[in-house]
């Protein structure tokens, strides 16, 4: 079956300014003409968009050797090298390498070491002032980064300045890919100052590894052993801001989802890890930090029936699929109960971690970490919204409401930690 909707000409045809401006809309406009899998222009380039679950199944359990990763192009420069942009027997023997860093018994002894962090975090948190919920929990997550994967002796001032470098570098993800500077550096574009951003940030990061690096950092430095600075740039990609964004997003969610009246017994649940876990993955469904992801077809290949040609782009959204009703009852409800009744064989049907051979490493080590600060929160604080905000959320660049959402913590009588 070709792929319906229509791609325009080059330049003319471009819809990019719509999909940033309005992803949802966008999407839901074609989907509603064309169906789940449909055709558009998006940087300039002919791009196929998958929005079912089953189209997104298709795509990165069964078809995904007919495709590469879709970055290189735009994030190449702010990275360099790393398992995200390799392919074939390469990225098989790096990912193989990263993999034995994030299983069940280093996430464990990740857990030790962050421990001190979050619950100096915790300690310092309940003012009874409402403050901005993803600013604040973005706070803990980049201190939580910094100490996992650099090392927890880190000094506040060197971790205020990894922050700092971190958002330059993330505004270059953002930015139009322009490395301009005026003359004697008076200047510089917002992507120039993230080269730059990276170039510290690596140099920085080479000084702690080689002084006091966290267990994790050592381990990465020693499975890249044939290619010596593979360590450090993939240090560079664990300690980039996209890891803090996506922890504080999900975060803010569970915060402003168990706020609401009908989630209160949900808040119940702190003793209990495995409705923790579904609290937190029905969180994931919904509010993926990532909208979701891209392919360039390397293969001529068929795609849950539909031709792709090679050279063609593909996105997949997970933010749809992950609301299929195919799959989903009340898609746009948060029932933490679906993942042990109905819907209890179909945790790899969300699609917030992509999914298949290249689903994200660190899946089990985020859902981990963020059960184990909403237990921490759960046990420690109640918490309120405060009333006659606008709770409405963005989706681009990274899924949150759209305004600085508030909420007033307040520590429990009960709090171990009110000491
Ligand atoms: C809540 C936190 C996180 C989210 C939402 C997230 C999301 C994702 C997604 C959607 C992908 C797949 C991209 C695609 O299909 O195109 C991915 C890949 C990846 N993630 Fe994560 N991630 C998170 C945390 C982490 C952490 C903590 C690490 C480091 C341990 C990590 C390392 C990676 C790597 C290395 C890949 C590339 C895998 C490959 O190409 O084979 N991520 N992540």
């Amino acid at each position: 079956m070709q792929v319906p909707g229509r791609a325009g000409v080059s330049l003319l045809g471009d819809e990019s300014i719509e999909f940033y401006k309005t992803p949802r809309e966008y999407l839901e406009k074609r989907r509603k003409t064309y169906g789940d899998v449909f055709l558009g222009r998006i940087i300039n380039k002919r791009t196929v968009f998958l929005t079912s679950n089953k189209a997104v199944q298709s795509l990165l359990n069964d078809e995904w050797q007919h495709f590469s990763m879709g970055y290189k192009e735009f994030m190449y420069e702010l990275f360099d090298d790393n398992v995200l942009f390799l392919e074939g027997d390469a990225w098989h023997s790096m990912r193989k390498s990263l993999e034995s860093l994030f299983d069940h018994e280093s996430v464990a002894r990740c857990l030790e070491e962050t421990k001190s962090v979050v619950e100096e975090f915790f300690r310092n948190f309940s003012t009874n002032e409402p403050v901005v919920v993803y600013k604040t929990f973005k706070l803990l997550a980049t201190r939580l980064s910094i100490a996992l994967f650099l090392s927890h002796h880190t000094s506040p001032e060197d971790s205020q300045v990894i922050a700092e470098l971190m958002t330059l570098h993330w505004r270059g993800i953002i930015s139009v890919p322009v490395n301009m500077r005026g003359p004697w550096s008076l200047w510089q574009s917002g992507y120039s100052k993230a080269l730059s951003a990276k170039d510290r940030l690596k140099a920085i990061i080479a000084d702690i590894i080689k002084s006091r690096p966290s267990a994790i950092a050592s381990s990465i430095e020693a499975c890249c052993t044939e290619d010596k600075e593979a360590g450090l740039r993939h240090l560079l990609l664990f300690v980039s801001a996209l890891i803090p964004k996506a922890f504080a997003s999900i975060l803010t969610s569970l915060v402003l989802e168990l706020s609401k009246p009908e989630n209160a017994r949900w808040r119940e649940c702190s003793n209990d890890d495995s409705l923790l876990d579904n609290i937190v993955l029905e969180a994931q469904r919904l509010w993926p930090p990532f909208i979701g992801g891209r392919r360039v077809c390397t293969k001529d290949c068929v795609v849950a029936g539909y031709r792709i040609p090679e050279g063609m782009s593909v996105v997949y959204c997970a933010y749809l699929a992950n609301r299929d009703s195919a799959v989903f009852s009340e898609p746009d409800s948060f029932k933490p109960e679906r993942w042990s009744q109905q819907n209890a064989g179909d945790r790899e049907k969300v699609w917030t971690f992509g999914g298949g051979p290249r689903q994200c490493i660190g899946r089990y080590l985020s859902t981990t970490l963020l059960r184990e600060m909403l237990k921490k929160l759960l046990q420690n604080f109640t918490w309120e919204v405060v009333p006659e905000q606008d709770l409405r959320y963005k989706v681009l660049p990274v899924c949150r409401p759209k305004e600085d959402v508030m909420a007033t913590f307040t520590r429990t009588s009960s709090s171990s930690d009110s000491s």
